[in-house]
């Protein structure tokens, strides 16, 4: 306690220096370093865009892509494309290429000397090569938490702006492989300040329409919160994705026939080849409103030998020097964008997205919204791990003025993660063993970072020596009961850091194998219950460790804000327990008053749940879909695409029940077979914040003996609800967006082809259905991306886990059938469910959509556990830690106000931003504005100059008065800094950006 006081008065101590912080201002920063080619107002102008598609891994690993490795899979390398590419354009002035995915360049940067590095530099300064797109990876539009494309794009700056400068910075997104686009993705865009985007996927249908009505070129707007998010939006008219036109394609991996222009030749063929080149653009340019076509010129790692591609082109060029209707020019999608906006078309707007995306009747790319559904959640964890990574070193590099920290870790782990946002990566749309070299580097660094965190930790409770009697880390196995540190030793400490900006009730959940343990510091209410775990994971073969027989649950209470508590378990003589265990022989109610639900004695299936004042019943069981097979071979269900035989099976095993009753919470197991189990489980009392119904589903192996692929969903169904066809999915964790079913905004479609996947979408936190004249709604909440839809009135289904036996066709030449163990692979995850009244606020003065967004927020960036033996902390220290906590917030900030990112930046500086995580008329309340003050954020150190920024970090913000220079297409944000001093306003939706220098 005495200790506990002293940490107080330190930090005290440093608010009272901070009254002397100022505020620098620093200049703005313009840039446009793009010089195109001249156009004709009087002819067709064909922008050729040489690009090459380098997918950070996809057949082959990253590192087999860049180094040319594994060459019998696909004879390439992405560096020989770099060096090839700046050689083609080193002589020849006119010639333009684009370099989209900065992983890669900078894989190839280090690798080159100064003179390599100056040469492109040089051609980027010059405008020669042109850098687009420029975040570490083209990531998944689908799968990906908004978090980790703002993240993906920030890092992908920052190191073309170490290499590069300004000319380095790009303008432009270039999205032509991901399967789908989303409206968030669009919407980061236009706040990181590009002015368009470019992509060659959406929807047959859309896009014959579109052609139709000359509408390839489009206005997004990208928010239904901030007016001012509106970008361009340009799809590629020809029907070979982002390749060239048919027979233009001469790259050493196509061969196509070069062109022979010497009319000498038996050969000549330049004649032939401009007239089919004629055809196609003068139907090409029909697609669009202007006489400007952006002809794609390049493929998936082509540029290997550029000049066989930039040599054909010259020629092509040259064989239109003098025709009257067309000009061939080398271009850029920037120069494009600028040509169109010069003319100034009517362009129609778009506001929903391009999901799902179908290619052909019975190919709908809607399973990969699925596809490793333990990677995508690996990969929802790391970044968890990857912000509180981040935070902990700031705050401990500004701890004290001796603090030192290694950024390397958190780097490391930026760059791996950055990785998994990849259209290959996170999809689970890579091959097998690209998929376990995923899995790899992301563990080694998630292990890096948390390295780091038990002298963190320790500095922060004023225990900088913690490291020499323990060494923390995560239990990363839990979900399989596995645990080292706390099945082996005979007390452990426990470390929660949470990363939110308000205080959480967290249940930290945890294997143990000996019943007689108990939890410190003792308080009232007991905090800890002991349950039996799920009885699954015999399977397991692992060495020296086997799946624990009980699982430990502690109620942490109010973990403080960016702060830390700590508890000691340890065992106990008296074999006491705590919860009682017992077979449900009837329908049981499992809860409080407040929340809870019922047991259906038949079925032991759900029966109703009751919360925010409602009692309403709803069911739950498990289905599966038979994959098909394909018709003829061609078509069926893979990796990519999603094609069910028929209707979803439900499972009809009554399952065999066991409940156990806790301290504060209730669950009861329902074991269906050897395949499927699920927990659902309460929080009871009056620790509101864990106000959901958990699903804890662990599914598989599957059995595929059959010859079929399986594909295991979840359906929620409530009774005599009326949602009219109508549900609500969220678009990469922001905002919701309406879905009705067999039915398109903007184009129409038969949707009796695919009747299940063609209205299957992604849903990466939440999915909702709305009953008005009940006035109730329902949603699930999810811990990973999954596919979903509401197929029927009051219903939800979610998919869980897929196996299928056939390839799809979509080049990754494997079906999708992970093993382990020598069977199919086990998946387990959460759902949380939360249902109420659509209007008025709810006991905790928030209405249920609030609710929600806070749950949704406490779920993806979850405390931080980490376990450590006790045996070696002296109990006086261990008695000084369980009576010690920490924040480095001043105070909580309010409960729509996030903080998004903390991290350190320079040597200097460090990013900060701030994100308003509700939409407008959620709730009466937090919906509103917010301000602010940045210089009465932190508690031990103080923010002493601030810069706003564009999302991505790379444009200051700062005495912007009008449309600066590097925004000269539609997109009209960001306008100005919306700093007044040091206080900052934050309206719905709202993220914000600095630069920021800190001070102890
Ligand atoms: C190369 O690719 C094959 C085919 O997918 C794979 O089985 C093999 O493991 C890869 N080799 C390496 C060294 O990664
Ligand atoms: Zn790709």
């Amino acid at each position: 306690m005495k200790i506990r006081i002293s940490i107080l008065c330190l930090l005290f101590g440093s608010i009272a220096l901070a009254a002397a912080y100022r505020i620098n201002v620093k200049p703005a920063v313009t840039n446009s370093c793009v010089k195109c080619h001249e156009t004709d107002p009087d002819k067709i102008n064909v922008h050729l865009v040489h690009h090459s598609h380098d997918d950070v891994g996809w057949l082959k690993t990253v590192d087999q892509y860049f180094w040319g490795l594994n060459y019998t899979i696909v004879n390439v390398g992405v560096q020989y494309i770099i060096t090839s590419v700046v050689n083609a354009l080193w002589e020849h002035p006119d010639r333009r290429f684009i370099q989209v995915e900065t992983a890669f360049f900078w894989k190839w940067w280090k690798s080159q000397d100064d003179v390599m590095r100056n040469k492109f530099k040089t051609l980027v300064d010059n405008g020669q090569l042109e850098i687009i797109n420029g975040g570490w990876v083209m990531n998944d539009e689908a799968c990906v938490n908004y978090q980790s494309t703002i993240d993906q794009f920030t890092w992908g700056f920052r190191i073309l702006n170490d290499t590069l400068g300004q000319c380095g910075q790009p303008t432009i997104g270039w999205q032509i492989d991901p399967f789908g686009h989303s409206r968030e993705h669009a919407s980061i865009l236009s706040k990181i300040g590009f002015d368009g985007l470019f992509f060659a996927r959406l929807d047959m249908n859309d896009r014959e329409q579109r052609k139709k009505d000359s509408n390839m070129d489009f206005l997004w707007k990208t928010s239904a919160n901030n007016d001012d998010s509106v970008i361009f939006g340009s799809m590629f008219g020809p029907e070979n994705i982002y390749y060239p036109p048919t027979g233009f394609c001469f790259d050493v991996l196509c061969g196509d026939d070069s062109i022979d222009d010497d009319p000498e030749n038996d050969a000549y063929n330049v004649i032939d080849k401009a007239n089919l080149f004629a055809e196609n653009i003068k139907s090409y340019v029909k697609y669009y409103k202007t006489n400007h076509v952006l002809i794609t010129m390049g493929g998936d790692f082509q540029y290997q030998a550029a000049e066989i591609n930039f040599q054909n082109s010259d020629r092509l060029i040259k064989a239109f020097e003098n025709n009257t209707e067309i000009k061939l020019l080398y271009s850029t999608p920037s120069c494009y964008l600028k040509a169109v906006y010069d003319v100034q078309p009517a362009l129609v707007t778009k506001t929903d997205d391009f999901f799902p995306y179908g290619s052909a009747d019975h190919t709908y790319w809607a399973g990969y919204f699925t596809s490793r559904q333990n990677f995508k959640r690996f990969e929802r964890q790391s970044h968890n791990i990857l912000q509180v990574a981040k935070q902990l070193t700031t705050i401990v590099s500004k701890y004290n003025s001796s603090s030192k920290v290694d950024v390397r870790p958190i780097k490391e782990l930026r760059e791996a993660l950055g990785v998994m946002q990849h259209h290959d990566a996170i999809t689970g749309t890579e091959k097998q063993h690209v998929a376990r070299d995923y899995t790899k580097i992301l563990a080694r660094a998630v292990a890096q970072a948390e390295d780091t965190f038990t002298d963190y930790i320790g500095k922060l409770l004023g225990l900088p020596n913690l490291s020499s009697f323990t060494k923390l880390s995560s239990c990363i196995l839990a979900n399989m009961s596995i645990c080292n540190t706390t099945q082996s030793s005979d007390g452990f400490i426990v470390f929660v850091y949470n990363p939110l900006a308000w205080p959480v009730n967290y249940t930290i959940r945890l294997p143990i194998d000996d019943y007689s343990t108990t939890v410190r510091p003792a308080s009232f209410p007991i905090i800890f219950d002991i349950l039996n775990p799920i009885s699954n994971f015999s399977y397991v073969q692992l060495d020296n460790v086997h799946p624990a027989k009980y699982e430990l649950n502690i109620m942490a209470l109010e973990v403080p804000p960016l702060g830390t508590k700590v508890y000691h378990v340890h065992k106990v003589t008296a074999k006491k327990p705590y919860s009682s265990n017992e077979v449900v022989k009837q329908a049981a109610y499992l809860g409080d008053d407040r929340i809870g639900f019922k047991i259906d004695n038949d079925s032991g299936l759900l029966k109703s749940i009751t919360m925010n004042g409602r009692t309403v019943e709803i069911t739950q069981q498990f289905l599966y879909y038979t994959s098909h097979n394909g018709t003829n071979d061609t078509d069926p269900s893979g990796a990519y695409i999603f094609r069910p035989v028929a209707e979803a099976i439900p499972i009809v095993e009554r399952p065999y029940l066991s409940s156990t009753f806790g301290f504060f919470v209730d669950e009861v197991e329902q074991k269906f077979n050897d395949w499927l189990t699920q927990i659902i489980r309460v929080h009871k009392g009056s620790n509101g914040t864990q106000n959901y119904i958990e699903f804890d589903w662990l599914v598989g192996p599957l059995n595929v003996s059959d010859g079929h692929g399986i594909e295991i969903i979840t359906r929620y169904t409530v009774k005599d609800f009326k949602n009219e066809g109508t549900f609500y999915t969220d678009s990469n964790g922001r905002e919701m967006i309406k879905r009705i079913l067999n039915y398109r905004p903007t184009y129409s479609y038969n949707s009796s082809i695919e009747p299940i996947a063609s209205n299957y979408y992604p849903v990466t936190s939440k999915i909702s259905i709305l009953d008005k004249q009940q006035d109730l709604q329902v949603s699930i909440l999810n811990d990973r991306a999954q596919g979903g839809s509401s197929l029927n009135e009051g219903e939800i289904e979610l998919m869980l886990h897929r196996r299928t036996l056939r390839d799809d066709s979509k080049g990754v030449e494997e079906p999708m059938n992970e093993t382990e163990f020598g069977q199919g692979i086990v998946a387990r995850g959460q759902h949380y469910l939360v249902l109420g009244p659509i209007s008025g606020t709810q006991s905790d003065g928030k209405t249920v959509t609030a609710q929600e967004r806070t749950i949704a927020q406490q779920k993806l960036l979850q405390p931080w556990v980490g376990v450590g033996d006790a045996s070696k902390i002296p109990i006086g220290t261990i008695d000084y830690l369980i009576s010690t906590s920490y924040s480095a917030l001043k105070k909580s900030l309010p409960e729509n106000i996030n903080i998004l990112t903390l991290e350190p930046w320079t040597e200097t500086t460090y990013l900060l931003r701030l994100e308003h995580i509700l939409e407008k008329n959620e709730d009466p309340n937090l919906s509103s504005e917010v301000t602010i003050d940045l210089s009465d954020l932190f508690a031990h150190f103080t923010i002493t100059s601030v810069v706003e920024t564009t999302l991505g970090a790379n444009k200051n913000l700062e005495s912007i008065e009008s449309k600066p220079e590097w925004i000269y297409g539609y997109n009209e944000v960001p306008k100005k800094s919306s700093l007044a001093g040091t206080e900052v306003v934050l309206a719905p939706m709202d993220i914000k950006t600095f630069i920021v220098e800190l001070a102890n």
